[in-house]
């Protein structure tokens, strides 16, 4: 099984950045725990602060993995051609958040992602990815 976390802006700033939201651990820690966890998935990662390269990595991948674990971070709530990205492959997107974004401000509440996606878990943390990452298993 092919899976593949794509992440957003300022998402390779965690364990720096804003702490008391998106916690202590970097990305790369976390991803290695996720990657011993769930050995039998074939499991990447990529990171971009650009909005047309994670178009470009959406359609490169959304004709044969098997699943895509998206957060594309403040793209969420800006990006119609993510959106439309997600919703031109054929590959299952499950959108994640780390942060509840219901509970913060308002221009977090909405998504130009949601209605393309698979499903969305969002407040759990890090654990969000884990959760997702389950869900194509089961
Ligand atoms: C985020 C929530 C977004 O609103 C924010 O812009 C992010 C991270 C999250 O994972 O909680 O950068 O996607």
């Amino acid at each position: 099984m092919k899976i593949i976390i794509i992440n957003g802006p300022n998402l390779n700033l965690l364990g720096k950045r804003e702490r008391n939201i998106y916690g202590d651990l970097t990305f790369e820690e976390f991803f290695q725990h996720l990657k011993k966890k769930f050995e039998a998935v074939e499991l990447t990662y990529f990171q971009s602060n650009v909005e047309g390269e994670l178009i470009d990595k959406i359609q490169e991948v959304g004709f044969s993995y098997d699943g895509i674990i998206l957060n594309a971070a403040a793209y969420t709530h800006t990006s119609v051609g993510i959106g439309d990205a997600v919703k031109a492959i054929e590959t299952p997107v499950v959108e994640v958040h780390i942060s509840n974004t219901f509970a913060r401000e308002e221009f977090r509440h909405h998504s130009y992602i949601s209605s393309g996606a698979k499903g969305v878990i969002l407040g759990f943390g890090l654990q969000s990815y884990e959760l997702a990452l389950q869900s194509f298993l089961s």
